[in-house]
């Protein structure tokens, strides 16, 4: 184990697992870290840098498995994401997203699919999009004593009937409609709101009005704690258009292109692999092995083999 993971094992073993409720206690006090991970590796590396939510979100479709929009995926594709994270027990509680069409037609079909993001997928809470429209499904999911964290603003899932990836609340009344949509996500009883895509006074008023924490992105610096996606942070989108509200740290993507065209021509000359990364036989079996290859030996032995009786 390299010695920045054996810091980082002492690390976490220090750390309490997050959950829910802590979250909620959070409301005013340090500001929460949280980012997406859709499998097992991208949630070790969140997880080691101290995240206290990773967010399964429902953008691995466009992220991770390239499709144009978050609509095309399912509860099942939702789960088996989660529960790749999940299996990796980060001290960060795990949020999976509900996806689209899986918390709009019934109460009883909305329990069902978040019960399945808990069971199988491991998640300590589901998220779900929508303010005083989803108010029943919300209030559904919370009776089963499952934690839901509230998104408002852009919801990505609307984006045919907002006409596209737009800033909301940017009108008094409409600002006014979400800070109300807030209100009763909160009075229902979630433990943490996303608010996506809103003007920074829209959030600032949100975030002194509730008692639960806001969460941000592209919603300006007076939330209770951030949320940015995984691969537009560490720059492995490889391309991908980035909003004016991400701050991309690294570039993995040119690092990962470097590192395996560095490969590639070691594979040429000749220069990979090396002896130390090579198995090898003990010299006397090499030895007897070679003898049994060689073409005249297997002749010698055929004829001895036709010749007995
Ligand atoms: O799916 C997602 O990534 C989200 C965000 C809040 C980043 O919902």
């Amino acid at each position: 184990m390299a010695d920045s993971d054996k810091a980082h094992t002492a690390e976490s073993a220090q750390r309490k697992p997050m959950t829910a409720p802590m979250v909620a206690a959070r409301k005013g006090a340090a500001k929460l870290k949280m980012i997406t991970a859709y499998d097992a590796p991208t949630a070790r590396i969140a997880d080691r840098a101290g995240a206290d939510i990773i967010l399964v979100g429902d953008s691995v479709a466009n992220v991770v498995l390239g499709h144009g929009d978050t609509l095309a995926v399912s509860v099942d594709v939702m789960v088996h994401h989660t529960a790749a994270v999940t299996r990796t027990k980060p001290k960060a509680l795990v949020v999976g997203d509900m996806p689209w069409l899986s918390y709009h037609s019934s109460t009883e079909d909305t329990v069902a699919n978040a019960g399945q993001l808990v069971r199988e997928g491991g998640a300590g809470a589901v998220k779900l999009e929508g303010g005083r429209k989803r108010l029943p499904m919300v209030t559904a999911v919370l009776d089963a004593e499952i934690p839901v964290m509230g998104h408002l603003g852009l919801t990505p899932q609307s984006v045919h009937s907002m006409g596209g990836y737009k800033v909301q609340g940017k009108e008094a009344q409409a600002a006014y409609e979400l800070i109300s949509d807030a209100h009763a996500l909160a009075d229902a009883g979630v433990f943490a709101i996303v608010l996506e895509g809103v003007p920074d006074v829209v959030a600032e008023i949100v975030t002194n009005e509730l008692s639960i924490p806001t969460i941000g992105i592209g919603a300006g610096v007076h939330c209770d704690g951030q949320v940015l996606v995984f691969h537009d942070v560490t720059g492995l989108g490889a391309g991908e258009y980035l909003p004016k509200f991400v701050r991309q740290y690294a570039n993995l993507a040119d690092d990962a292109v470097a590192a395996i065209a560095e490969f590639f021509a070691d594979v040429e000359s000749g220069a990979f692999p090396s002896d130390a990364e090579t198995y090898h036989m003990p010299a006397e079996s090499a030895e007897i092995l070679r003898n049994l290859s060689d073409p005249s030996a297997h002749f010698l032995a055929d004829e001895a083999m036709e010749r007995s009786p």
